[in-house]
């Protein structure tokens, strides 16, 4: 059985203060929530305590937005995995379009921190997905194999999430047709070695689209940004029909 996910991505967003006001609305609206939707937050570094003594029991995993491959030394502005297991990390997000595209993060980059992460029992959420211009030159599928190739080199993918987020589709309100983001994670799967990875997708993710995306047979769950951060929002995406 593939694990359903439910992931916010507060990316830059949200102090402890604000963090602590998303919990205590948030909470509440999730407790009916059915016991095998894995719920996860991940937030910025700063905010991580505060939601690691708000789990409520075990209903929210905590999440981070990047790691890097070595356990300690001089890299200024970087943390590493054992910093984050300490604090109560589950998850985290590696390889997200931003990072590749504002913070100079490269497939070997990618790899490194996706082998740094397992070693220390975090679970990466791996995100792939191709630009506006790759789509409309047909180069979709292409460029996904290609990250997928890269990034997954000597990967265990009994221990991984993929998060396939279109990036023209991100943050723009245009959401890929579910259909076709049923499509293209079909085709992740039969790239994998381990048909039962959870697979997620992302972009502009809203209460008003979960029902027909979770309705999609390869679709797993969703990593949610925008959405993610209103509470009212993000618990009507977690208890999607
Ligand atoms: P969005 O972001 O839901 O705001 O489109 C998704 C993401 O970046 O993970």
């Amino acid at each position: 059985m593939r694990k359903v996910i439910i992931a916010g991505n507060w990316k830059m967003y949200k102090t402890q203060s604000e963090a602590s006001e998303f919990l205590m609305e948030f909470i509440s609206q999730i407790d009916d929530a059915p016991e095998n939707r894995e719920v996860v937050l991940c937030v910025p570094f700063t905010d991580l305590t505060i939601v690691n003594k708000s789990l409520h029991g075990n209903r929210i995993r905590l999440g981070a937005q990047n790691v890097h491959w070595e356990d300690c030394g001089a890299y200024t502005g970087e943390i590493s995995a054992s910093m984050l297991t300490e604090m109560g990390v589950r998850y985290v997000i590696i390889g997200h379009s931003e990072r590749r595209q504002y913070f100079g993060e490269t497939d070997e980059t990618v790899n490194l921190r996706l082998k740094a992460a397992q070693s220390s029992g975090l679970i990466p959420i791996l995100c792939v997905g191709e630009t506006k211009l790759q789509r409309d030159a047909g180069e979709t599928e292409q460029k996904i194999a290609l990250q997928l190739e890269r990034d997954l080199l000597g990967i265990d993918q009994t221990r991984l999430v993929i998060a396939y987020e279109p990036i023209w589709a991100i943050g723009t309100g245009e959401t890929c047709e579910v259909n076709e983001a049923n499509r293209v994670i079909g085709l992740i799967r039969d790239r994998l070695t381990d048909s039962s990875v959870t697979i997620l997708y992302g972009g502009s993710v809203k209460p008003s689209n979960i029902n027909e995306i979770m309705a999609q047979p390869q679709i797993d769950g969703v990593l949610v940004g925008g959405a993610s951060l209103a509470a009212g929002d993000f618990a009507g995406i977690v208890n999607y029909k």
